[in-house]
């Protein structure tokens, strides 16, 4: 290997001898580190982190080939200031230097940024249709009950059609405006809640309603704790993004033959999240996967927001209940989404650090 390509990389990249000290670093790694290569060769290349066992652990695997790559959370100082990164340990066993570490400050903190500006925008708009809501509430109600009394009156019984389709437009609007109002700020019934638990009731709720239309695959992690949450909300949460991705699938579904369409409820532990601006040393994952056609283009940037839909007959409320209930829990709701393969992962905080 040449070293001196490695100057070339914008990635911060360490070469560790066996003894997982550092031999080599390139010119991105003495920039994020904020430390020249003299400074740095030579020492245990872990202690350059803020959690140095379980990083010399991971370099300890990797220079006895017992793993290809670990990917981790950490932090490191440049001068005091923290620094959120994403540090990957390789293993170049059989090579001059066993093994490589690469770091990146990024994507933990841009998605926090991005997270951040998005719960905002999220609480404007539906500041702005509560409101409105509200402004809607009463009007329809006298409308509703104007619609009756008429219909109490009518000479001819045929003129009912009329008053029956003002009563129940104003029934459906009715419900539209609760659902934009909708759950008011009490504050969280919060109780430890296996999430388990929750999966099992969404999956018997959805096998229920699209029968043989989706197959649902189970993939948890027998070994993540219970949560502090409330298990209502939790499960409302849930069940409005496995609803749309069994939604999907249905579309998918050929007459005759069996569906090709599934639904994957997956959980784990994750490690290191950086959640609201808090860092939380253990965080609980629930992704739910399904191998639809993908959440259209022209929707994807304002998917969370209210009243966005790309369905037929869709209000567009699912998704932001689901991530304010989600965000009432210091969590967020993130996705994915290509044809084939659409992930949304519901990130719940456990333990703050
Ligand atoms: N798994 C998915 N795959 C593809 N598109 C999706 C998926 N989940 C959501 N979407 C898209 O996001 C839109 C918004 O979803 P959301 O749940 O907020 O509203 P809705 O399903 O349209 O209506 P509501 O849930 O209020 O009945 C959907 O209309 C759909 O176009
Ligand atoms: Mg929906």
């Amino acid at each position: 290997m040449n070293v001196d390509a490695l100057d070339l990389l914008a990635t911060a990249v360490l070469l560790l001898n066996e003894q997982g000290q550092v031999d080599h670093v390139n010119a991105a790694a003495e920039d994020l580190f904020g430390r020249s290569r003299k400074q740095m060769c030579g020492q245990p290349a872990s202690g350059l982190f803020d959690n140095p066992q379980e990083l010399a652990s991971s370099i300890e695997r990797a220079a006895r080939g017992a793993v290809a790559d670990v990917r981790q959370s950490s932090t490191l100082r440049r001068g005091t200031d923290p620094i959120e990164v994403s540090v990957t340990t390789v293993s170049l066993s059989g090579q001059k230097w066993p093994v490589l570490i690469e770091t990146r400050e990024i994507e933990q903190r841009l998605l926090a940024d991005r997270n951040h500006r998005l719960v905002e925008e999220i609480e404007t708009h539906r500041q702005l249709l509560r409101n409105l809501a509200h402004e809607v509430k009463n009007p329809l109600g006298g409308l509703r009950g104007a619609a009756q009394l008429l219909e109490a009156e009518l000479p001819n019984a045929s003129l009912t059609e009329y008053t029956q389709v003002i009563i129940s437009e104003a029934d459906r609007l009715q419900a539209l405006v609760d659902r934009l109002i909708g759950p008011q700020r009490v504050p969280l019934n919060a109780r430890p809640v296996n999430i388990h638990e929750i999966c099992e009731r969404v999956c018997a709720l959805i096998q229920a309603e699209f029968r043989s239309d989706v197959r649902l695959v189970r993939d948890y992690d027998a070994s993540v704790p219970d949560v502090p949450g409330d298990a209502a909300r939790l499960m409302q949460a849930v069940l409005n993004v496995a609803r749309n991705a069994a939604q999907e699938l249905v579309l998918l579904r050929r007459p005759g033959e069996e569906s090709a369409g599934v639904v994957t409820f997956r959980t784990r532990v994750a490690r290191q999240m950086m959640l609201a601006h808090r860092r939380h040393r253990l965080a609980l994952v629930l992704s739910i996967i399904d191998n639809g056609p993908g959440v259209p283009e022209d929707i994807r940037d304002r998917l969370f927001h209210p009243l966005v839909t790309g369905r037929a007959g869709g209000t567009g409320l699912g998704l932001s209940l689901a991530q304010d209930f989600v965000q009432q829990h210091g969590g967020i709701i993130e996705f994915d989404s290509r044809p084939g393969h659409t992930e949304f992962r519901l990130v719940l905080p456990m333990e703050t650090a």
